[in-house]
């Protein structure tokens, strides 16, 4: 098990990088992701390799950026295709934005309807339409005996079609309270759950509250939306709205 170093003292953060000998240890007082890596120790103080440091990039780049561009590309096409959802988006981000640039987190938390409706994206395009797991004991699920070894796949995106009606309101806490946390997992859950949900979800919100600000998104209808689940959900031609100003 690696330890990172944010529970460490920063003062007494050394990072060895490959390029560095044992005499030019670099203290910091801020540490990056790069530097959490390079100073991450096992038990046995045996910090990464460079393939498992590569591997954690991989995986930071891919599941930071992809799935990110991914969701706010849906939420795009969801603003354009639900005009009355887009201006209620728009009311809300010019109440409590007007017309800053600049956001503060405790902004962010007040977009509520803004935050339903990212939600509701999640749920109808989910961004990761699927994950895999294998089995590592045999388990019995409905009465399905699974055997050691096995893959599964768990499609999130067939999970998510019920309702399959676009309403963000079905987020509002004491709606949502009452239904089966699982019943909406676009992060995954359980220990090896998205760890950027946060983080990603604030995301949205600035890109998508400066998009409606400037401008208001309309569906170009000559344009087919054919939605093929990879890795992550692809619009098989693109995704394409029309573009206009706000006056
Ligand atoms: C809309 C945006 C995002 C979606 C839908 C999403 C979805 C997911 C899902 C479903 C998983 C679990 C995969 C599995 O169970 O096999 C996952 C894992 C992960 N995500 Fe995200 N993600 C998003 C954004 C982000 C961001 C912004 C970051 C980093 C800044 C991030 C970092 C990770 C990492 C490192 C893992 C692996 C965690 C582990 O294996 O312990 N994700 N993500």
């Amino acid at each position: 098990m690696y330890k990172a170093t944010p529970s460490t003292p920063l003062d007494h953060v050394a990072l060895y990088g490959a390029h560095l000998n044992d005499q030019d240890v670099i203290r910091k007082t801020h540490l990056d992701f790069l530097d959490i890596l390079l100073a991450a120790r096992d038990d046995n103080g045996v910090g990464f390799s460079k393939v498992d440091m590569r591997a954690e990039v991989d995986t930071f780049s891919f599941e930071g950026h992809d799935t990110t561009a991914n969701g706010t590309s849906w939420a795009i096409y969801a603003l354009a295709k639900y005009p009355d959802i887009q201006e209620q988006v728009h009311r809300e981000v010019r109440e409590v934005l007007g017309d800053r640039k600049d956001y503060s987190w405790a902004d962010l938390q007040k977009l509520t309807y803004t935050s339903m409706f990212i939600k509701e994206v999640l749920r109808m395009f989910s961004p990761v339409p699927g994950i895999g797991r294998e089995v590592s004991k045999p388990l019995v699920n409905d009465g399905v005996e699974l055997p050691f070894g096995m893959t599964i796949i768990i499609s999130l995106f067939v999970m998510h079609h019920n309702p399959d009606e676009f309403r963000p309101e079905r987020f509002a806490k004491e709606k949502f309270s009452r239904r089966d946390p699982y019943s909406f997992v676009p992060f995954s859950a359980g220990p090896r759950n998205c760890i950027g949900q946060n983080f990603s979800m604030n995301e949205e919100k600035v890109l998508l509250a400066r998009i409606v600000n400037r401008f208001r998104l309309e569906l170009d209808t000559d344009h087919d939306i054919v939605m093929i689940p990879e890795l992550i959900m692809r619009a098989q031609n693109g995704i394409k709205v029309n573009v206009y100003p706000r006056t």
